[in-house]
């Protein structure tokens, strides 16, 4: 008798499961996709129960509902591990500075930049907050990601922050996309207080008050930013009170921070365009994951990239993201930093796709749940329009999503 199961998701060109048992894949590792050549999936409960080929599972289960994926590819859905999703307004009237030759950091310090966003997230309202992000979030799903880190950080002040991390809480309990939350009151200096008064009041309130709110810490240390000193006084409280820890790291200089919060124990250093091979061996020993965003240097137009090659060569563990943001990258697909991880850092199309699930799972202490298709963790799935992992990246620029499974159920586009 066959076994009753609730999907059967079946008839695919290649089913890649990404198996990696519980580990982040590193170095030559990053080549395997797992492929399971006309693969199936069993769902049950909204987990995954078994992958196998089709004629196989086809023949065991019997499911009430059947997907088929006509012949086309299926995997993991993505998961965009640093975003800052939860803002309001725009900023591409910053594009005519960057063509006039103004950098990121010029902008900043001019008042611009994160400071705008900062004046209308302010106005807006937790319901405001909450429909804009909600709608971003929808888009970021049809593009097949169905697990988002979202940091706070265009808040500045006390109020703010706490509106924002709880727009956040709140869209981790409604919305369909897995969601984990990080509180970046470290964005940046806010205007309208000293630089020790706003340390003050992220050491000795914001952080005791939020902690239950939010799960991650995170720092942006960089000139006209958090210098070396501060980012250890914040990221050594939060340690304190139990906040697991992340790092904006060497964006534009490479001030140490990696390293820093690296031996702090933080699971990832984030962005890393100047990195010493020195801050990467100690990533490496301390198993802290390198998030890489290219989508980031191509909307500065900075022609900066990571060294993706040197990181995979060393064997850190290296994941990608969008770092989805007003400022420096308002791009929804996980499939375009893909294609940008292919064609400026030179990743092959499968460690591109291994550090854009597994390695992105891992970097926020997710690989229990999501980033591969093993059997005990959630049916996170997506179908793609193509039939080969490296036409991703090959026909970059359209989303080729056809469906999209979150927890075993069908997102409606
Ligand atoms: O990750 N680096 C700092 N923060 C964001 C950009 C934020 C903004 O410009 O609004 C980033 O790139
Ligand atoms: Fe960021």
């Amino acid at each position: 008798m066959a076994e009753k199961i609730d999907i059967l998701v079946f008839n695919s060109s290649k089913l890649l499961t990404l198996c990696c048992e519980g580990r982040p894949l590193v170095g030559k590792k990053m080549q395997d996709l797992g492929v399971i050549a006309n693969g199936a999936v069993a769902i049950h409960h909204g987990k995954i129960l078994e992958t196998g080929t089709s004629e196989t599972l086809l023949q065991k289960y019997q499911p009430e509902k059947t997907i088929d994926a006509c012949g086309k590819l299926v995997m993991p859905g993505f998961v965009d591990c640093h975003t800052h999703t939860v803002f309001a307004g725009t900023r591409e009237y910053e594009l005519g500075m960057k063509i006039s030759g103004a950098t990121y950091l010029d902008i900043l310090k001019a008042g611009g930049g994160i400071h705008s966003t900062v004046n209308a997230t302010r106005k807006a309202s937790e319901e405001e907050l909450c429909q804009l992000a909600s709608d971003k979030l929808d888009e970021m799903l049809r593009h097949g990601t169905t697990t988002v880190e979202i940091k706070s950080g265009y808040g500045l002040d006390y109020e703010t922050e706490k509106k924002i991390l709880k727009v956040i809480k709140h869209l981790k309990k409604n919305h369909p996309a897995r969601i984990v939350s990080t509180y970046l009151g470290a964005h940046t200096f806010p205007k309208d207080m000293t630089r020790e008064e706003y340390m003050k009041l992220i050491i000795e309130k914001a952080l005791p008050d939020f902690k239950d709110l939010t799960e991650y810490c995170d720092v942006f240390t960089e000139e006209g930013a958090f210098n070396l000193s501060e980012t250890e006084a914040i990221l050594r409280k939060a340690k304190e009170l139990g906040y697991k820890l992340k790092i904006h790291a060497g964006q534009f200089n490479d001030l140490g921070a990696a390293s820093l919060a690296s031996n702090l124990g933080a699971i990832s250093a984030d962005h890393l365009e100047f990195v010493s091979l020195k801050e990467l061996d100690i990533m490496k020993k301390n198993g802290t994951a390198s998030v890489l965003m290219p989508g980031v240097p191509f909307f500065l137009m900075n022609g900066k990239y990571p060294d993706a090659r040197q990181m995979i060569n060393n064997e850190n563990i290296v994941a990608l993201s969008t770092d989805f943001n007003p400022g420096s990258c308002p791009a929804y697909s996980m499939q375009l930093i893909i294609a940008l991880a292919c064609y400026q850092m030179k990743m092959t199309p499968e460690e591109a796709i291994v550090a854009s699930t597994v390695n992105a799972a891992y970097a926020i202490d997710r690989l229990d749940v999501c980033g591969s298709l093993e059997p005990g963790k959630d049916a996170d799935i997506i179908i793609l329009n193509v039939t080969e992992p490296a036409h991703i990246p090959y026909y970059f620029g359209s989303n080729l999503v056809s469906k999209v499974i979150k927890s075993g159920k069908q997102i409606e586009k």
